[in-house]
């Protein structure tokens, strides 16, 4: 289904306001968000993504001392001017592309209280029209095929709609977890698209009612907003974005979409490395020297 098809959903949320604790020291002074891919800063990944979905209006909700993010994505005449003197064309061209990626705005959420904290921030500007919520630690390297099957769930049936990955026992317990029921099926065909029925922030493993994590991809109708009022500290006392999906599941139709390829955990210092090597392997400037590299490497240790 195109882009254009979709039609109802021309907004993305980013949270950026996290900490990023996990990637310390070099969050000590810059956005995890920044953190490159090879040479790409993570976020702008997302905001790729959320291009090639369709999605044209971004907002990303940022920390007291995100100001660098803003920075990536607003053009600067003076790096231009320069890539210009220097007939550096390739690199002009890829600068200025990342300033007209997108319609990029900003929010401050001042005091971490949580993703749905976080979210709630984004009301004003997403008004009442249902729109894309994309967690920048999950990297999507899929050319936005599951944020294209959310956005043609979301058309078909209303609601809300997860991203859902089959997960194991022990690590469940870091994502939201969600019961499902099967559905006949859709209008469209498309397979793996379930009814959610309940969610659980971060469940025991004996607790979680199935082995569907929630990962980092909503598309979610303007009434979460209320339900993030009404929403309490959950899980480590923050206002979470699962509570909130599940007092929608009484109100509106809330759907799940399963994969199982293309997704990266950039909040996770093994599978951020991966994302690296991975990513680099498949260009075709860096992919067969890595390869040398790391056929030498695996030699050399006797891995
Ligand atoms: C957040 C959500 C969680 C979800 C996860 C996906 O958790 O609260 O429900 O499964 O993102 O990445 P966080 O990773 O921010 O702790």
């Amino acid at each position: 289904m195109s882009a254009a098809k979709q039609g109802a959903v021309s907004k993305a949320v980013i949270p950026a306001a996290g900490l990023g604790t996990r990637f310390l020291p070099a969050t000590k002074s810059q956005p995890k968000e920044l953190l490159p891919i090879v040479d790409k800063p993570s976020i702008q990944y997302v905001v790729e993504e959320a291009v090639a979905a369709g999605i044209t209006d971004v907002l990303v909700v940022i920390g007291p001392e995100k100001q660098a993010i803003q920075d990536h994505f607003s053009s600067d005449a003076e790096l231009e001017r320069h890539l210009e003197e220097q007939g550096k064309l390739d690199l002009l061209a890829e600068v200025r592309a990342v300033s007209n990626l997108a319609d990029l705005h900003y929010v401050s959420q001042l005091e971490p209280l949580g993703l749905g904290h976080a979210v709630s921030m984004a009301r004003e500007h997403v008004g009442d029209e249902p729109f894309a919520v994309m967690l920048a630690d999950d990297l999507m390297i899929d050319d936005a095929v599951l944020l294209s099957r959310m956005l043609a769930t979301q058309a078909e049936h209303g609601g809300a709609v997860l991203a859902l990955m089959e997960s194991t026992p022990e690590e469940i317990s870091a994502y939201g977890c969600a019961a499902v029921e099967e559905i006949e099926s859709t209008k469209s065909g498309m397979a793996g698209v379930m009814r959610v029925r309940g969610v659980v922030e971060k469940p025991k493993p004996a607790d979680a009612p199935s082995n569907l994590a929630v990962i980092g991809r909503y598309v979610l109708p303007p009434e979460v907003f209320d339900a993030l009022d009404r929403t309490t500290p959950g899980m480590g006392g923050e206002i979470q974005l699962t509570d909130a999906i599940g007092l929608l599941i009484d109100e509106c139709p809330v759907h799940g979409v399963t994969f199982s390829e293309g997704r990266y955990d950039a909040g996770d210092k093994l599978d951020f490395l991966r994302a690296n090597v991975e990513l680099a392997l498949d260009r075709d400037d860096l992919g067969p020297g890595l390869a040398e590299v790391l056929k030498s490497i695996v030699a050399r240790r006797g891995l």
